[in-house]
């Protein structure tokens, strides 16, 4: 967030046309807008000038600001977050656990520190763990299954200990289907202090899913998984845990203040979405999940059943 003196400083260097062309481009984006980057960069700086009280009064801008949030409030809804902030587009699952091994990981791994997952891993699931383990001298630790493909929990619970510090585990096998309890993943992995990662790209079309009932520390999802794009996915994170990571990756949009001394991070999601964005993939993202949210999860999930 820019001070109030940055804010006045830059509107002061900007020309009385300038700032009107600001204000009319973003009031003729509007709901509408096909550019959700634009629209989420214009938004977080109509909301600083809001905050900092230079447009305290102007309602119509008020429901400008309010139309904006929907791209992010889908999602966000979609998964049950308590706040937008908590969404991060990624290019898809895979970027999202590499995300989190690297900037959670590298910073809170230690050397015998222990990852466990289960034997039911997409690879996009076991590799970015193995990347991290040999970068901090980390232990990776796998649950296996019983014979009709269902996690062992007894075993699980016996492979969690005081240097467990991570359990990442997908919420539905791609190779077996087998529906994981991650509720009581979550809370066996929480009463051991450790923090919880559910792969959820096999989830989110067949299942409702929310992440706060599920109490899951960071959730992932691909697009195309959900009848969306490639190319394009979420990473859910509880705002604690985001806010204390390093970013993941530096460039645009992700900073704050710029120098070649040092730079600042912009707050979150924009810390972790450094770049220009995947705009159409996002808006594609978007209509895939009216397309899901449309027809009901529950409704598809109970079709499922009947088959
Ligand atoms: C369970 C699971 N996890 C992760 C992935 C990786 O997703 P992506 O390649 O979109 O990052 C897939 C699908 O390919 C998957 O089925």
């Amino acid at each position: 967030m820019a001070t109030k003196e940055e804010i006045l400083d830059a509107i002061g260097e900007m020309s009385v046309l300038e700032l009107s062309e600001l204000l009319k481009d973003f009031e003729d984006r509007g709901e509408g807008s096909a550019d959700p980057a634009k629209r989420r960069s214009t938004l977080r700086f109509l909301n600083e000038l809001y905050l900092v009280g230079i447009v305290p009064s102007i309602d119509p801008i008020v429901e400008l600001l309010k139309s904006l949030v929907a791209e992010d409030e889908k999602t966000r809804e979609f998964l049950g977050a308590a706040d937008e902030r908590e969404i991060i587009f990624v290019r898809g699952a895979t970027e999202g656990i590499n995300l989190v091994a690297s900037s959670w990981g590298g910073t809170e791994l230690s050397p015998g520190d222990e990852i466990v997952l289960t034997v039911m891993e997409h690879h996009s699931n076991i590799v970015p763990w193995q990347l991290i383990a040999e970068r901090t001298g980390a232990v990776i630790k796998v649950v296996p299954i019983d014979n009709a493909g269902e996690l062992i929990m007894d075993e699980f619970e016996k492979l969690l200990g005081p240097r467990t510090k991570m359990v990442a585990v997908t919420h539905v096998s791609n190779a077996l289907g087998t529906v994981v309890d991650v509720a009581t993943i979550n809370r066996i992995a929480h009463n051991h202090g450790a923090v919880t990662l559910i792969d959820g790209c096999q989830a989110v079309p067949h299942m409702a899913v929310d992440v706060q009932a599920l109490d899951a520390d960071f959730y992932v999802f691909s697009g195309h998984k959900l009848y969306g794009p490639s190319g394009i996915g979420v990473l859910y994170g509880k705002s604690d845990l985001l806010n204390a990571m390093p970013p993941y990756q530096g460039g645009g949009e992700m900073i704050n203040t710029v120098g070649f001394e040092g730079s600042t991070w912009a707050e979150l999601p924009y810390k972790f979405e450094a770049g220009t964005p995947h705009i159409a993939g996002t808006i594609a993202l978007g209509a895939a999940i009216d397309y899901v949210t449309g027809i009901g999860v529950e409704r598809i999930a109970a079709h499922e059943g009947e088959l």
